[in-house]
C-alpha cells in the first residue's frame, strides 16, 4: 500500500519554510500539485523552485485576499483538493506584557486566518457539490492551555474547535476537517522564537521519545491524512509529539527513573504485606 496524491491541488499556507515546507515536499513526493502561500515572497520564491510547487503572497488575515488567491487557483488549475491551515505566528511573552496588538496579531494569523481559508474553500466546495479536505495544523497545549504562549494557545484551541465543528457540519458535504497537533520539532521559525538555547537539552530529555521530531514525520501524516486511504477519518486531533504532552500526567513522573528494577522495588515496598 502506497500514499498516493496524483493529480490533487492542495494549498498549503505558510508553506515556504519549515513544517509548512516540509509538508510541502512529502505532498509533492506523493504526486500532489502544491501551492504555496504567505506573507514574505522571497522564501516562497526559493521554496517554489526548490520543490517544483506554485505560490501566492497572500496574507491570510485579510479575507478579500484570501478570496482572490483561491479564484487564482481555480482559475489555473481549474480545481482545489485540500487545503492545511499552517500559517502560524507565536512569541514567548509573559501575558502581563503582552499588547492588545501583540495578542491580536497572533490570534488573527491563527484563528481568523484559518477561518478565511476554510470558510472560502468550503463554501466553494459545497456550492460545487465537490468533496475536500481542511487540515489545520493546532499543537499539544489545545486542551491545556500554555503558559507564556497565552495568544497562540487561545487561537490554536479555537481552531481545535473550529475543526470538530466543521467536521461534524460539513461530512454531509464529503468534506473532511482533521487536525494535526505537532509536539516538538526544531524548525528555524519555532526554535528562534519559542526555544531559549540554554534550555535546550534540559527539555529534550523530558521528551519521552528522548529525542525532537523530524519534520519529515509530520509530513508523511498529512500525507496519509489528505490521501484516499483516510476517508473515513474526519473530526480527528492528531498529536505527533514523541508522547511529549504527557508528562503532565500525575503518575508519570515515576517513568523518569530510568532504572526499571529501582523502580519494581520501590513499589514492591508499598505492597502491602500478606
Ligand atoms: N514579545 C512581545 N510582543 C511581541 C513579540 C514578542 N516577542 N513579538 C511581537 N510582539 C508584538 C509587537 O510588539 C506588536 O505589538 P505592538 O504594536 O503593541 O508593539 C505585535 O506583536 C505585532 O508585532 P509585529 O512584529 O508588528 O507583527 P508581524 O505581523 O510583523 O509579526 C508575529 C507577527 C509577531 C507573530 C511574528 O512573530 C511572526 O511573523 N511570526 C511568524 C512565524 C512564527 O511565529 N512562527 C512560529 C510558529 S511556531
Amino acid at each position: 500500500m502506497q500514499i498516493r496524491l496524483d493529480n490533487k491541488v492542495i494549498l498549503i499556507t505558510g508553506g515556504g519554510t519549515g513544517l509548512g515546507k516540509a509538508m510541502a515536499q512529502a505532498l509533492i513526493s506523493c504526486g500532489a500539485k502544491v501551492i504555496l502561500c504567505g506573507r514574505r515572497e522571497t522564501p516562497l520564491q526559493t521554496t517554489s523552485q526548490e520543490l517544483g510547487a506554485s505560490y501566492h503572497v497572500c496574507d491570510v488575515r485579510n479575507y478579500e485576499d484570501v478570496k482572490k488567491m483561491l479564484q487564482k487557483i481555480l482559475d489555473t488549475h481549474g480545481r482545489l483538493d485540500a487545503a492545511i491551515n499552517n500559517a502560524a505566528g507565536n512569541f514567548l511573552c509573559a501575558s502581563e506584557d503582552l499588547t492588545p496588538n501583540g495578542f491580536r496579531t497572533v490570534v488573527d494569523i491563527v484563528l481568523q486566518g484559518t477561518f478565511h481559508v476554510s470558510q472560502l474553500v468550503g463554501s466553494y466546495w459545497i456550492a460545487h457539490k465537490l468533496p475536500g479536505h481542511i487540515l489545520n495544523i493546532v499543537t499539544t497545549y489545545t486542551d491545556t492551555g500554555n503558559a507564556f504562549v497565552l495568544p497562540s494557545a487561545a487561537a490554536k484551541a479555537g481552531v481545535q474547535a473550529l475543526t470538530l465543528s466543521l467536521a461534524y457540519e460539513w461530512a454531509i458535504y464529503g468534506i473532511r476537517v482533521n487536525a494535526i497537533a505537532p509536539g516538538p520539532f526544531p524548525t528555524e521559525g519555532a526554535w528562534s522564537r519559542l526555544m531559549p538555547p540554554q534550555i535546550e537539552e534540559a527539555y529534550k530529555k523530558k521528551i519521552p521519545a528522548g529525542r525532537y521530531g523530524d519534520p519529515k514525520e509530520l509530513g508523511a501524516l498529512a500525507a496519509f491524512l489528505l490521501s484516499d486511504l483516510a476517508p473515513y477519518i474526519t473530526g480527528a486531533v492528531i498529536p505527533i509529539d514523541g508522547a511529549e504532552r504527557l508528562a503532565r500526567a500525575q503518575f508519570n513522573y515515576l517513568a523518569e527513573i530510568a532504572d526499571r528494577n529501582q523502580l519494581q522495588s520501590l513499589f514492591a515496598a508499598l505492597r502491602p504485606q500478606k
